[in-house]
């Protein structure tokens, strides 16, 4: 990592904007003639053809899986669900009005205290552990706190992180609709290059800190509105509206008021997120049988008006907001879905930074007083 820096010690740039800071072989995001691909696959392959289990193998462990592979790594996920009491009473602790996210960062911190990085616990073991309970945890948390009850967390009648997610939540099989619809979610939100959340995962683990730190790290910044929270803030935007006229007319009027419309616009894409188009699809697909089915249509208005005034495309996270809500899913929930996810891209990261670590630490332009005497504290009135 952090290649660059001794090139040009004056060199500064707003938010990190376009500064290449180290190799990685995980991911590109945007490059030319590349668009997003995951250890050289197109998304939108990967998206059609493959599964959310078969993306986070292929993320942490450097390959597709072959059939016998995928079956073993299956297995081991279900076998990993299960949390441990002392968890479980932690998550009972926190209050009903904790957002979502600090639940999973508080949890999985705590899960970290059971399990510490040693030699028991390590690298893939550690991965794999958070791929396959983190939806035990949020989910525990959630219907306790929401309808009283205690659930399982070892059922294994769903045997994918989708499909098991969403029978935690719903209490009851999900359609294969759905399913298939958060599974390539899953697959769209796995990794993406030196994202913030990423970058910050890279930051703890180059330290030589531990596994869980680094994760932890990376769920506080991912949190964020202008990160993976904008999924949330995008949902809060479109129901708003009941037609594509109100939106149409709202939205004017917020970028009249210079407002930031959540899930618009990209640091690295400048044309548009190739993620977007195969939410959009699923989105326009769930929202057929949705009773609130007009949240498609004026998501489509506020596209139309982002892109007349100020050139601005979706990203990923505008449409996932109407495709998660088509599938029953709580609003406050969406970003813990990208954490799902995430994950595997945050461990891939890790190891790669483990790999090959030299610690992170840029250097700040200083612009605050010059040189100035101490006045000792008796002596300044
Ligand atoms: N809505 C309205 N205007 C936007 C915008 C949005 N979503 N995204 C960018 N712009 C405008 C800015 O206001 C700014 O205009 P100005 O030059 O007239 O001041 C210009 O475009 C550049 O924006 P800036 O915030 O500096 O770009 P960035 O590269 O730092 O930001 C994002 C990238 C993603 C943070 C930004 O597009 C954004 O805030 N989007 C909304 C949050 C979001 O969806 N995040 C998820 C990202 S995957």
């Amino acid at each position: 990592m952090i290649a660059e820096g001794k090139r040009n010690m004056t060199a500064k740039s707003s938010g990190l904007e376009g500064i290449i800071v180290g190799d990685t072989a995980i991911s590109t995001v945007g490059k030319e003639g590349l668009g997003l691909t995951y250890r050289g696959f197109d998304i939108h392959e990967l998206a059609a053809k493959s599964t959310f289990e078969e993306v986070a193998f292929l993320l942490t462990y450097g390959n597709l899986p072959k059939s016998a592979e995928l079956h073993a790594y299956r297995e081991k996920l279900i076998k990993l669900r299960r949390i441990p009491n002392e968890l479980k009473t932690v998550l009972e602790l926190m209050p009903r009005s904790a957002h979502p996210m600090e639940v999973l960062r508080t949890g999985i911190s705590m899960l970290g205290t059971l399990e510490s990085e040693s030699t028991h616990y390590k690298d893939h073991q550690i991965a794999d552990r958070l791929i396959a309970c983190t939806p035990s945890i949020l989910l525990y948390w959630y219907r306790f706190h929401q309808f009283n009850e205690k659930i399982e967390t070892w059922n294994s009648n769903e045997p994918t992180v989708a499909g098991y997610f969403l029978y935690l939540l719903h209490g009851e099989k999900p359609s294969d609709e759905m399913r298939r619809a958060v599974d390539v979610s899953l697959i769209l939100y796995a990794e993406h290059e030196l994202n913030a959340s990423t970058f910050a995962a890279r930051v703890t683990a180059s330290t030589e800190s531990d596994f869980y730190s680094a994760i932890v790290s990376a769920i506080g910044t991912l949190r964020g509105a202008l990160h993976g929270g904008a999924n949330e803030e995008a949902m809060r935007l479109i129901s708003n509206y009941k037609t594509p006229e109100q939106a149409e007319k709202g939205v004017r009027e917020l970028l009249a008021k210079k407002a930031k419309i959540m899930g618009f616009g990209h640091r690295v894409y400048k044309k548009s997120d190739p993620r977007s188009d195969i939410i959009k699809e699923w989105s326009k697909k769930l929202s057929a049988n949705a009773r609130d089915g007009y949240l498609y249509p004026v998501s489509e208005a506020i596209e139309k008006v982002l892109w007349d005034e100020k050139k601005l495309f979706p990203n990923l996270d505008f449409y996932s907001a109407s495709a998660y809500h088509f599938c029953g899913i709580p609003t406050p929930l969406f970003t813990p879905i990208f954490v799902m996810s995430r994950l595997t891209g945050w461990s891939a990261h890790i190891f790669e930074q483990r790999g090959n670590n030299r610690l992170i630490r840029p250097e700040a332009n200083y612009n605050g007083p010059g040189p100035r005497a101490f006045v000792p504290v008796d002596q300044r009135g």
